[in-house]
């Protein structure tokens, strides 16, 4: 579990807590090193972000470079086969300084990156470009991880268009500069055992911080503090903190999708919204509940509650190898329209409503993305003909309905200022699917039960 470092060595994991293991990411590049023809990838350095003057954001390396190797320092990473002089794994880390680790703690530096990732060469991070530059010499292509430094973007480009003028003069073939990220994404969207395993603890932790919140949460409690009691429990129990920012959305601002400023006080009577999971190991949990700040759910917010998790129901039954990735949206889109056609709020039938997309002033988004490395996961939705894919054991999908009345939408008023949404995070199996988050309580009589008893 949570490593002790050796006395006087490190001040630093160097490593994601809980992570795959050294074996697991070595298997990765080889693999990536067997796709590479003539061929070079390159992932540029993610730099810390400044919080304030002297204080930085918590660093968060680049999802691929974790993927491929689990460094927790800022670091750049290529995987070359094309018969340069740096061939195989190179990583260009921040040399070792004792000014600087005296501040923010042990770096693993040049020599440490070797033994520490198994890299055949390391550097210092101010050569990588220079590195790179030498090796695009001998390769056909480049497969290029696109970063959010666009300068960084167009320093690589560049570089490629001047490998190119050169090539006529100095020979070799032509090349080509390719995006990196379809290449990972299509291995890191269909997760192996191991990381199933890293995706259910990570869920599994999530749904007793939203269990506990049952227990706790009361009016005249602030959403920062709902925010605190979820996030003690992830990092309580491994998770090194939160997977995004937590949502806990009280009443009407539980209408408001990406909620995150959390600063409002609870009030009996309005529900509460809190969407939140913890990563860990480097795996995002994924989940949402609703439920009353007082004891039980108004009759309208038990009809809207109730209709919600229909939807959620029907759409997780479709998952299943084979299904097209939309199922569930589609199972979700069909229980909601009849819903809000039975409860008076829109009119007309059940398919003409979904055609014309009436649903959508209550219902703007997705039922569905990919869960893993990232919460909002890499991996293609729609194959090359345009038609969304078919699942296969290993994805990861949320399913997530949910509906969402602002205080002036033009509906009956004791729905105005109502936001629902029911997530879980569900992984496909051989022969159906499994509910990672399925500890997180969810059935309206039970969380009634479990409300009326915390009080
Ligand atoms: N927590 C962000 C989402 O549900 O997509
Ligand atoms: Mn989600
Ligand atoms: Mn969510």
């Amino acid at each position: 579990m949570l490593a002790q470092p050796p006395p006087g060595m490190l001040a630093s994991h160097f490593m994601t807590l809980n992570g795959p293991s050294p074996a697991t990411f070595a298997a990765r590049r080889q693999r990536v090193l067997d796709a590479l023809d003539s061929a070079v990838l390159f992932i540029p350095v993610t730099e810390e972000a400044v919080f304030a003057n002297d204080v930085h954001y918590a660093f968060r390396p680049d999802t691929n470079t974790r993927y491929l190797c689990g460094i927790e320092e800022p670091a750049s990473l290529m995987l070359s086969r094309c018969g340069s002089d740096c061939d195989g794994f190179s990583l260009f880390v921040r040399p070792r300084s004792e000014q600087s680790e005296t501040w923010t703690g042990k770096r693993v530096g040049v020599d440490g990156a070797k033994n520490t990732f198994g890299a055949d060469h390391s550097y210092p991070g101010d050569v990588a470009l220079e590195t790179l530059r030498r090796t695009l010499k001998h390769a056909r292509t480049l497969h290029y991880g696109f970063s959010r430094d666009h300068n960084l973007n167009r320093e690589v480009a560049e570089m490629v268009h001047q490998a190119n003028a050169e090539r006529p003069r100095e020979g070799g073939a032509p090349l080509v500069l390719a995006d990196a990220a379809p290449l990972l994404a299509e291995w890191r969207q269909i997760k192996c055992e191991a990381e199933l395993a890293l995706m259910r603890k990570a869920a599994e932790i999530s749904a007793q911080g939203h269990n506990e919140l049952l227990a706790r949460a009361h009016p005249g409690m602030n959403e920062y503090e709902v925010q605190a009691i979820v996030e003690y429990r992830f990092r309580a129990s491994g998770c090194l903190g939160p997977a995004y920012g937590t949502i806990a959305a009280g009443g009407d601002r539980a209408t408001v999708l990406h909620y995150t400023r959390n600063e409002f006080a609870l009030r009996d009577g309005e529900l509460l919204l809190v969407d939140a999971g913890g990563e860990y190991g480097g795996y995002c949990a994924d989940i949402t509940r609703t439920f009353p700040v007082g004891k039980a759910y108004t009759p309208a917010q038990a009809d809207l509650y109730d209709l919600v998790l229909a939807a959620q129901h029907a759409a997780i039954d479709t998952v299943a190898p084979g299904t097209p990735f939309d199922a569930p949206h589609r199972a979700a889109l069909k229980v909601l329209t009849q819903g809000l056609i039975s409860l008076g709020i829109l009119s007309g039938d059940a398919d003409t409503c979904i055609e014309s997309e009436a649903y959508k002033p209550y219902y703007m988004h997705r039922t569905s993305h990919w869960l893993g490395m990232d919460v909002h996961d890499v991996g293609r939705y729609r194959n090359d003909s345009g038609g969304p894919i078919s699942l296969v054991p290993g994805m990861v999908l949320t399913v997530e309905p949910g509906l969402y009345f602002r205080a002036d939408a033009d509906v009956p008023e004791h729905y105005r200022g109502i936001g629902i949404r029911i997530e879980d995070d569900v992984a496909v199996s051989g022969n159906g699917h499994v509910v990672l988050s399925s500890d997180a309580i969810k059935e309206r009589r039970e969380i009634e039960s479990l409300r009326a008893r915390a009080f």
